[in-house]
Formats: C-alpha cells, structure tokens, sequence
C-alpha cells in the first residue's frame, strides 16, 4: 500500500500550502449535511434562553418564520420539532401527543403552510414530551410495554403526517415500530412521507440539557436503559438497524454522536443506506462551555462536525447547525 519511503517520500509536501490541502482534502461540511433543532413553546413572540444550553432559545410559533426564513438561507435542507409542552398538558398517557392543536401540529402546519417544499420538517415519535413521567411510551408497573406504545406511536405518526410532516422520526427504541408505522402511513396514502428511525440510540448521559430545554428532566421517573442501548454494545447497533431497515426505514439514525463515531461508521460498512447522526445536547453544552471559557477553539465545532462525515454519516442533526451554516460556503 505504501509506495516509497522517506527521504524522497515526504507527506508534509502536500500540506505546505493552503491550496494544496484543499486539492487533498477527503471529505467536507456543507449546509446540506446539517438538520437544525428547534424548540417550541406556547404563547407569542417568545424567544427564550435555555439555561443548560447556553445560545439555543425555546420559540414561540409565531417567531417561527423569521428562524425558518433564515434555515433556508443558508440552505439547511431540515429542522427538526421539539415541543416543550406545559406541565399542566401533561398526563400518564401522554394524550397530548393526539391534540391536533399541540405546538408541534400547529407547528407543522404554520411552516408547511408559509415555506412549502423549501424546507423538510422531520418531526419526533415519542410520549417523552408529554408525559408526567418523562418516558417515551406508556407505564405498567413502572415497565414501558412495548406493543401498547407501538400502538399509540401509530397514532402520533399518521397525525404528524396529516399536519404536514415530511420525515418521521421515531425516537422511542420499541420493537416493531418502524414496520407497523410504516404500514399505517401507506394505508392512509401518506406513500410519500419519509420514516427516518432513531435505529441506535443509546441510554446516554449526555441527554440532559435536552431534557431540561423540554422540561421531561425533572419529571423522568427512573432510566431509559429497558428500551435504549446499552452504551457497551456495539454488534448490537447491527441488529438494530437490520430490522428497522427491513421493515421500511429510509434512513437511519446514531445518538449520541461523538462518542458513537466507531458505530456511525460499523453501520455505514455493513449497509449502504443514508446514516445520520446527532451531535446531542450534552455534547452541544460541553463545546459551547469550553469556546465560552476560552478552553478549546471556536473552529472546534467545525471539526466535531466534520469528525462525522469522515465517519460516514450523510447529516448531522446539531444546535450548532445555523451558526456553522452561516459560516461555511456551500
Ligand atoms: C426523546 C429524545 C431525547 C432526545 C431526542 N429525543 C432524549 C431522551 O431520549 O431522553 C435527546 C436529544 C439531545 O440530547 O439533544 N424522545
């Protein structure tokens, strides 16, 4: 593989000039590759600061236009809704999922109304946002059962699909969902409407301030380890996505991001499908910490996006994603 050696062979040739890295660089970060998350809250003409995540705001609908004019400017093909649903809108069930006037409903149907096809709206299948207990399906003695969820995850995703959405994105890690979703979409003619599955995600420590900016942190009764994966587990993340891909995923996801490079990449080998991957909130907080306390560069977030498209990823869901937009030429 090595052909010649030092001192005719010299590497550090090719990285002397500015112009001659760029004629070999292998890989680069567009504003195609990027999906950007978008808090909502209720009221009008909100924008509000996220403690736990420092530069990223809660936006009310009504100031949706301005953020989603600005998405598309700097040609971010995707955003992605999470609702922080008041507390008093809460329940066991996670009813509020179902309510076709819930923020995330009347959000899809504002952007899709005012942008059309000039943005994709991808949108998350889960209870978390919406229930007392912060989980992601429904309790039974302190258990989250599997196919009653699946059955109400149904149910989240044909209503997200009437709204408007483009891309589901189940994010609860039941068994079977991606299948049973994917069949309801058809039968109510939605053939068009994408499934992107959260296939590897992991029972992660690095989802707090996430959980915070959707107000499930305090709330959430116990861990997610009896449904997300093990962070030990690597072949698992084959069979994950062996299965999601069988019954009819699009895309796939891997979450957390960083420290899941070595996943992200085991995927991409064994299958040839489009992999994303998201830079989460903990490690969104950890980079924007260190730049604000002067520990690491600002350019840091250009290389941890960039780390995910070396590893093979075709987007990368991140916070950071309009501020690197409007940085980087396409
Ligand atoms: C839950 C969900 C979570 C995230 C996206 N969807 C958190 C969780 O599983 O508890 C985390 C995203 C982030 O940390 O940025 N359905």
């Amino acid at each position: 593989m090595i052909t010649g050696k030092y001192p005719s062979l010299r590497l550090r040739r090719t990285r002397k000039y500015d112009w001659s890295r760029r004629l070999i660089q292998e890989n680069n970060l567009s504003s195609s590759d990027l999906i950007y998350p978008i808090f909502l809250i209720e009221g009008k003409n909100k924008k509000q600061p996220i403690k736990s995540m420092p530069g990223v705001y809660r936006y009310s609908i009504d100031k949706l236009g301005k953020v989603i004019s600005n998405v598309i400017k700097h040609e971010i093909p995707m955003v992605a809704l999470f609702p922080s649903t008041p507390n008093n809108k809460k329940d066991n069930y996670g009813s509020e999922a179902f309510n076709e006037d819930n923020l995330v409903c009347k959000a899809l149907r504002y952007i899709k109304k005012r942008f059309k096809n000039n943005i994709g709206v991808m949108s998350d299948i889960a209870l978390d946002p919406y229930t007392t207990h912060g989980h992601d399906g429904l309790l039974k003695n302190n258990f989250v059962v599997n196919d009653e969820t699946v059955d109400v995850l149904i149910k989240q995703s044909i209503l997200q699909a009437q709204m408007g959405c483009d891309v589901i994105a189940p994010s609860d890690m039941m068994d079977g969902r991606i299948g049973k979703i994917r069949k309801s979409l058809d039968k109510n003619k939605f053939y068009d409407v994408q499934i992107l599955s959260y296939a590897v995600k992991y029972a992660s420590n690095f989802y707090g301030p996430f959980r915070d900016a959707v107000g499930s942190k305090k709330s959430l009764k116990g861990d997610k380890k009896n449904y997300q994966m093990d962070f030990s587990n690597s072949n698992e993340s084959l069979r994950e996505v062996a299965l999601d891909i069988k019954e009819g995923a699009d895309m796939v996801m891997v979450k957390p991001g960083l420290p899941y490079l070595d996943i992200i990449q085991k995927v991409k080998e064994h299958f040839k499908i489009p992999v994303l991957a998201y830079q989460v909130s903990g490690e969104y907080s950890l980079i924007k910490n260190g730049i604000k306390n002067k520990l690491i560069e600002e350019d840091s977030i250009i290389e941890s996006l960039l780390c995910f498209k070396r590893a093979g990823a075709s987007a990368i869901v991140s916070y950071f994603a309009l501020d690197i937009a409007k940085k980087i030429k396409i």
